[in-house]
């Protein structure tokens, strides 16, 4: 009786992908065009019995490949657009089988930089894209119009939510949402929060469904506060001072640095050179990331100007991409990785007085990039606590540009939300929406439901 059991309930738990001789792999290709490269990943998992697995993704290939798209609309040479292409989707056929090849989906996803392009230039290039997609002698793979988009900066946020929680194997583990992972990324010209909110979410909900379960998340992306476009805007704004000087003073970048700047509206150019004055840059922060006053600020509470955002509540974030490159070069990290915000803002203040030989020879840091840990220092503690509200003290935050050994990005989390919905058109099922009160009540069906087996096995 006992091994009837077990039997039994290995064929219900063991998926049938497990079971060797009848593996069945699937692909999907997902070109990431960026602002300064484009990536070609190519993806494989294994089938699913139920929209309620867990998808297991592997990524077999990462690619860069030069320039970026965008260069070729920028450079009037939309005709060169198809070979650049073809060359990603050339490659890509190597790594999948033949006969998978038009059951495999593919994906153009361009982000950031993309965001900033002239609206004509950002519909050609789509055309440009889609057209060359779309012609099967040229693309095998199985294309939809759809699947070739720029992606805004909450989905940008809401994948690298999708990706950060996947590798901590949030997904699938039962675990409550206040244990799921918040995400805090930043790229050159956006930066972006996105969380599970404890409480009610009043706007910028943004629902996605994972291996069975709906997440109703809070997502937003700030435009124009990414690392590169923030300091465009310090230059902008002390250039508007005084639009007479040839240079400019800026006190977030290190003394004997310089840069230039060049006018949008005038299209002057005058040099910047760096202040190391890290109050002066704290108080230009400061500035842009005020909030709205309160009878502005309405969903409240807001965060940077009249935008709504709940709190953060007790749950723990990851900081990624940009924000991990100042915090690792002032070597403000343990190995816990873990964010001491205080810290890195003394630290911060600190390095940002050296001048660039001293700061390059004391912390070990391209010149570079120097310039811009003393600003990123001093940015990341402002936009946290300021803005995003947490706490000063807070223990909550973690930086990291890998978890495990797989790089944290956006583009794993846009394959599974990209493969659950095509697999969700095709299984249909219900799922439960999990929010605070509706995870316990299907928990606690769950924990019955055991209960019950177990005393049908044990009074056999
Ligand atoms: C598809 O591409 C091939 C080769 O690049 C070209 O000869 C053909 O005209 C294209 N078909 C369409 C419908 O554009
Ligand atoms: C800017 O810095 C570079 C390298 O430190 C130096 O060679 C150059 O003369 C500087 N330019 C100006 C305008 O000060
Ligand atoms: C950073 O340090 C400055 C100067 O000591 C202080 O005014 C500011 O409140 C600090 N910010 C944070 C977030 O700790
Ligand atoms: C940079 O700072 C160091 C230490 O304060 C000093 O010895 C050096 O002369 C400075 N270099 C320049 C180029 O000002
Ligand atoms: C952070 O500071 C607050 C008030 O200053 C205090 O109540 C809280 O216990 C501190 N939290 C941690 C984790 O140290």
């Amino acid at each position: 009786m006992g091994t009837f059991v077990l039997v039994l309930w290995s064929m219900i738990t063991i998926p049938s992908y497990a079971i060797g001789s009848i593996a069945h792999w699937r692909y999907g290709v997902l070109l990431d065009a960026g602002s300064s490269s484009s990536k070609l990943k190519v993806y494989k998992w294994p089938q699913r019995s139920s929209t309620s697995e867990v998808l297991k993704l592997e990524l077999i290939l990462n690619e860069k490949f030069r320039p970026s798209i965008s260069k070729y609309v920028e450079n009037g040479q939309l005709d060169q657009l198809p070979s650049y292409l073809a060359k990603m989707v050339n490659r890509a056929k190597t790594l999948v089988p033949s006969n998978l090849h038009k059951k495999s989906p593919i994906f153009l996803m361009a982000t950031a930089g993309l965001r900033v392009l002239s609206t004509q230039h950002a519909r050609s290039l789509m055309e440009a894209a889609r057209s060359f997609l779309a012609n099967k002698s040229n693309n095998p793979f199985e294309y939809s119009p759809q699947g070739v988009r720029i992606i805004s900066g909450e989905e940008e946020g809401v994948y690298a939510w999708i990706s950060t929680n996947y590798l901590m194997n949030y997904f699938g583990s039962n675990k409550a949402p206040s244990q799921a992972y918040g995400i805090l990324e930043m790229g050159g010209g956006s930066t972006q929060i996105v969380f599970l909110p404890d409480g009610p979410l009043l706007a910028n909900m943004f629902r996605v469904r994972i291996a069975g379960a709906i997440y109703s998340l809070y997502a937003h992306s700030y435009l124009f506060y990414g690392q590169d476009l923030m300091t465009l805007r310090i230059n902008r704004y002390l250039y508007d001072q005084d639009q007479n000087v040839k240079e400019i003073v800026n006190p977030c970048m290190l003394i004997g640095d310089n840069s230039t700047y060049t006018d949008e509206d005038t299209a002057v150019t005058v040099i910047v050179r760096g202040g190391g004055n890290p109050s002066l840059c704290l108080t230009l922060l400061e500035y842009f990331l005020q909030s709205a006053d309160k009878d502005m600020c309405y969903p409240k509470p807001c965060a940077i100007g009249q935008t709504y955002q709940p709190p953060v509540g007790t749950d723990i974030f990851y900081a990624i991409s940009a924000f991990y490159y100042a915090p690792n070069a002032l070597k403000v990290l343990g190995n816990s990785k873990r964010l001491r915000i205080e810290y890195l803002n003394e630290t911060a203040h600190t390095y940002c007085r050296k001048n660039l030989s001293q700061a390059v020879i004391d912390n070990d840091v391209s010149p570079q990039y120097a310039s811009g840990y003393c600003m990123m220092g001093l940015y990341i503690p402002t936009l946290i606590t300021s803005a995003y509200g947490f706490p000063k003290n807070t223990t909550k935050i973690y930086i990291a540009d890998k978890i495990g050994n797989q790089a944290v990005d956006w583009a794993m989390g846009a394959m599974l939300y990209e493969i659950e919905s095509i697999d969700n058109s095709v299984f249909i099922n219900t799922c439960p929406e999990v929010s605070r009160s509706s995870e316990h009540r299907s928990r606690t069906v769950i924990v019955i439901i055991s209960i019950f087996i177990t005393n049908i096995l044990v009074t056999r």
